[in-house]
């Protein structure tokens, strides 16, 4: 099958009820759909974090990417920062092969019940993956318990537009996230989320994608509105920039 046929083969073709099974099918395919949701929608707060995260960033931390999936992030982390220690974790042993050439330790386990003790890492970092669980206030949580009380949590993720207009202009391009990728839009109340001075939250994209920035400080409940929301204009990324 040609690239193109074999692409459109998972967009039109019934997508497997469990998220694991649906990541073990597209693992093959997923950085291409990756670029193109980076291009389309993703790459002003994945930008966003990244940038933070390199602000943050020291030769010794220790760094979670939990659900790293292909580990597009992980080689931008260290490429960011060589010395840092990497930990790629995903619940499909299939994205996880793709990401062989990551420097770090792969563990195969789930965001909801992720297999470290407390205070393990100086930073998680989880990009699209919360909206793929079944809780993803849980994950979160599970994020808070593994950084040390230094440390960050850092996460993209597919969000509900907030006006009807907002929504039907993007409900094509939800729909092909919702269906194939098993990414739900998370609403307001059901992201994760703590109000205090030392978090982020910005949004982008008509409100479609959001990033989050967690300190330890507070346990992780459903969000608050009206919260501090900071707007990025979209900017274009080229597939590069998601490697
Ligand atoms: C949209 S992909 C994102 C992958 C990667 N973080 C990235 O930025 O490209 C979602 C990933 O989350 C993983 N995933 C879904 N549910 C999970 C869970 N409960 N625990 C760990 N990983 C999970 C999937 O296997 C998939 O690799």
């Amino acid at each position: 099958m040609t690239p193109l046929l074999d692409d459109l083969d998972i967009l039109l073709s019934r997508a497997p009820d469990d998220v694991q099974d649906v990541y073990e099918r597209v693992a093959n395919k997923y950085e291409r759909f990756r670029a193109l949701w980076v291009q389309l929608a993703g790459g002003t707060v994945e930008q966003t974090m990244l940038t933070d995260l390199r602000e943050i960033i020291e030769p010794d931390y220790r760094v979670l990417d939990a659900g790293a999936g292909t580990g597009t992030l992980s080689r931008r982390i260290h490429a960011m920062e060589p010395a840092a220690t990497l930990t790629l974790l995903d619940l499909s042993p299939a994205m996880l092969s793709h990401a062989v050439d990551v420097p770090g330790n792969r563990i195969e386990g789930s965001v909801l019940d992720l297999p470290f003790p407390d205070d393990s890492f100086d930073v998680v970092v989880s990009g699209w993956v919360i909206e793929t669980v079944s809780d993803p206030i849980k994950a979160v949580s599970e994020y808070l318990r593994v950084i040390t009380p230094t440390g960050y949590v850092l996460y993209t993720f597919c969000s509900l537009p907030s006006g009807w207009v907002s929504r039907a202009g993007t409900a094509l391009l939800r729909a092909v996230v919702e269906n194939r990728f098993a990414g739900q839009f998370l609403p307001p109340e059901e992201t994760p989320w703590h109000d205090c001075d030392r978090s982020r939250r910005v949004r982008s994209h008509l409100g479609l994608t959001s990033y989050i920035a967690l300190r330890k400080c507070c346990p992780v409940g459903p969000g608050i509105l009206p919260a501090p929301m900071e707007e990025v204009p979209p900017s274009t990324f080229s597939d590069g920039m998601s490697r």
